[in-house]
């Protein structure tokens, strides 16, 4: 009968050994067995940029990348966007289990308790240049709110935990209208907490005068969705951050201030701000063919294109299509579909990304949809950190009380130069190549 193992002979020494399989893995740590003497470390692993190395078991998100399958505690995408809000998913994220009504209603009251910010944080917003990225202020002021809640920083306290989580649901949407409402030079606008939670957020971005703000039922909705698609996947470049950070068990306020910078880069939660500049570049269909052929000559990249995981069409983009008609019909058609459509369209018969399994991503519509509805591009990815905070806040909980997890730190294969000694400055050479450290 076939057995879950793996039989390794180590040619250097004919060590023969077997290696368990579990889950479709093997242990790393298994192969520290194999030794050339008594000095020797073992053998590690090497894999940069962990393109085949699980850092963690979970229970959060499942994706099939081959399938284009997403799943959010077991529940399909799909279904999710289509029949539930996104405090109902974020619940869901957290506790593992969809609420029954009354627990739906205390959670959105508790996280509506926690929308205000302390009025020095606020202070501390306006300390930044009219011209301040969004991003850099958002991750800059959450980081600051762990100074205005130091009990968080019990990290081992389920109590403390579950406190600092709502409070960093309920404010990411405050602080990320603050950056907004910053840059525009307008008064900040405090939360009304009888809005849902995306009408709010509109609420805080864009009241003026009226006394009460009426969000547009269909375009609450669409963000509502959008924050649904954007709430967890896996273990990504930001999520792994915030599970790197978190294991040294900073506390959640700064964990999650590093993840947010995680997100900001244009490979990343920033591609969705790139994939506006890069149809603002192209600027017309028939500009496109000439755009491919320098992205294909290794020019630069197709930005909202290509993903570690899926290598077959993301599923948030297929909804996010299907999200943006119902906005549309409100806003009107934002004329760079048109361009992104027959982009995805070209790129999708062409050899270069076929062979490559390069589908579009979440960021290739999602942008269109937001600069639709009003938001400048620099707000894009402050959009994708509100939501993504449940998905870290969850991930970060679940390491925490992983027995397995230690504090995470990878080891390195050392390149530089043997022992020397160090030569006195008048003896010393000009260095030949500039220090790159
Ligand atoms: N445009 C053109 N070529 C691409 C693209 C792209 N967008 N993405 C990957 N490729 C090419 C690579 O050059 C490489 O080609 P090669 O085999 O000839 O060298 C091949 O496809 C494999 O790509 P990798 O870079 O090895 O893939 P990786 O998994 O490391 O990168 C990533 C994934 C970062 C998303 C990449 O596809 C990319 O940079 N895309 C554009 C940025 C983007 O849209 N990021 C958002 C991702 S979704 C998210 O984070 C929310």
């Amino acid at each position: 009968m076939a057995k879950d193992a793996v039989s390794l002979v180590d040619q250097r020494t004919q060590a023969a050994r077997e290696i368990p399989i579990q889950d479709g893995a093997i242990r790393a740590m298994d192969l520290r067995q194999f030794k050339t003497g008594p000095d020797d470390f073992g053998l590690m692993t090497y894999d940069p940029a962990f393109m085949n190395t699980a850092s963690c078991r979970s229970a959060i998100t499942f994706i099939d990348g081959d399938k284009g399958i997403l799943r959010y505690r077991g529940y399909p995408i799909e279904q999710l966007a289509e029949k539930c809000t996104f405090l109902e998913v974020a619940y869901l994220i957290l506790f593992g289990e969809l609420p029954a009504a009354p627990q739906l209603k205390d959670w959105i009251a508790e996280i509506t308790l926690h929308t205000m910010l302390h009025e020095t944080t606020k202070k501390f917003l306006e300390g930044f240049r009219y011209d301040a990225h969004p991003m850099g202020m958002l991750a800059s002021t959450v980081a600051a709110l762990s100074t205005v809640y130091p009990e968080s920083r019990h990290v081992l306290d389920p109590t403390v935990r579950a406190l600092q989580i709502k409070r960093l649901i309920g404010k990411m949407p405050t602080i990320a209208a603050y950056t907004y409402r910053h840059s525009l030079g307008y008064p900040y606008v405090y939360p009304d907490n009888d809005l849902s939670y995306a009408a709010n957020f509109m609420n805080m971005l864009w009241k003026m005068m009226e006394p009460k703000y009426q969000a547009n039922p269909t375009l609450a909705r669409a963000l509502d969705i959008l924050f649904i698609l954007h709430a967890d996947h896996e273990q990504n470049c930001s999520t792994n951050a915030m599970r790197a950070v978190g294991s040294s068990q900073a506390d959640p306020f700064l964990s999650t201030a590093a993840a947010c910078a995680a997100l900001s880069g244009p490979l990343h939660g920033g591609a969705n701000e790139e994939v506006l500049k890069m149809l603002d570049v192209i600027g017309s269909k028939d500009r496109i063919p000439a755009y491919i052929d320098k992205v294909k000559a290794g020019e630069f990249k197709l930005m909202g294109f290509g993903h570690r995981v899926y290598k077959n069409y993301d599923p948030r983009a297929r909804i996010i299509k299907w999200a943006a008609d119902s906005v549309f019909e409100i806003t009107g058609r934002n004329a760079k579909l048109d361009i992104a459509l027959e982009l995805e369209r070209i790129a999708l018969e062409d050899e270069y990304f076929v062979k490559r399994k390069l589908y579009p991503n979440v960021d290739f519509y999602s942008g269109i949809i937001y600069q639709a509805m009003g938001f400048k591009p620099e707000m894009f990815t402050v959009l994708f950190a509100i939501p993504r905070t449940v998905g870290w806040l969850a991930q970060w909980q679940e390491m925490l009380c992983d027995g397995e997890q230690k504090i995470a730190r990878p080891r390195q294969i050392y390149t530089g130069e043997a022992a020397r000694d160090v030569v006195p400055m008048e003896q010393r050479g000009v260095a030949t190549t500039p220090a790159t450290a």
